[in-house]
């Protein structure tokens, strides 16, 4: 790859000021400078920008504990996306959110640059499972677990069974956690709209094989460990690819 469009790639600015960094003998690729911005460099070459290592990996993989108030966007011109809580150099390398969750809704959200896992964990037909801590505004019973294990006609679909495991419940407010293989618009919202409940907070704690890290609170995140990677992978059949 070209060193200039690496460094673009990777967020440290536009071609035009990349270009400019290079030419003023900042950039250093394998300890020896280079003032070409065209040069052809490997892609696990080791790059310095006045000394500094620069990380060049193009695959990332981020979960992200998302807060209420931003969008699940890649890019929105009025309101605050999810990106704006990562360093701009995950967007300039295409890493995107895998699915969505409502404005209102919290917890684990997997952003990456890999398009075809990203497909295959969204694929109804893989059935990724996915987890949700819901509080609702009045009391749940054995009657809406087996309204949600028989699953819901939602008007414009059928959802498919999903388990509803009951925490606490009270006359004004009860918690539960929904496991659904679905990710409709407003899926679980629709769900506790059909029997009668309505959704206050919505958080969500697993994604198929990740689940939210205790550590991480609204708004941080950090990268998939290897063996993370590695198990969404093989939850979506690619792990003989690598
Ligand atoms: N279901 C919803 O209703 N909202 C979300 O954000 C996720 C699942």
């Amino acid at each position: 790859m070209r060193l200039d469009r690496l460094l673009v790639t990777v967020g440290l600015g536009s071609r035009t000021q990349v270009q400019r960094l290079i030419r003023s003998g900042a950039v250093a690729v394998d300890g020896q400078t280079l003032r070409d911005p065209g040069s052809q460099i490997r892609e696990d070459a080791a790059v310095a920008v006045s000394g500094q290592a620069v990380d060049t990996r193009q695959e990332r993989h981020i979960l992200l504990n998302k807060p209420a108030g931003v969008l699940t966007a890649a890019r929105d011109s009025r309101q605050e996306t999810v990106m704006s809580l990562l360093p701009p150099a995950f967007t300039s390398l295409g890493c995107m959110p895998v699915g969505r969750l409502d404005k209102d809704t919290t917890g684990l959200l997997l952003l990456t640059t890999d398009g075809e896992m990203a497909h295959r964990l969204l694929s109804p037909a893989r059935y990724v499972d996915k987890v949700y801590l819901a509080e609702v505004d009045g009391p749940l019973t054995a009657a809406h677990i087996e309204a949600f294990a028989a699953g819901l006609n939602l008007g414009d679909f059928v959802a498919a069974p999903a388990a509803l495991d009951i925490l606490e419940s009270g006359e004004a407010r009860a918690l539960a956690r929904v496991t659904v293989h679905e990710g409709r618009f407003h899926q679980v919202k629709r769900m506790f709209e059909a029997v009668g409940r309505t959704v206050l907070t919505l958080r969500r704690e697993r994604f198929g094989p990740l689940t939210l890290p205790e550590d991480l609170t609204a708004g941080q995140w950090r990268e998939l460990t290897g063996e993370e990677l590695a198990e969404v992978r093989r939850a979506v059949g690619m792990e003989a690819e690598r």
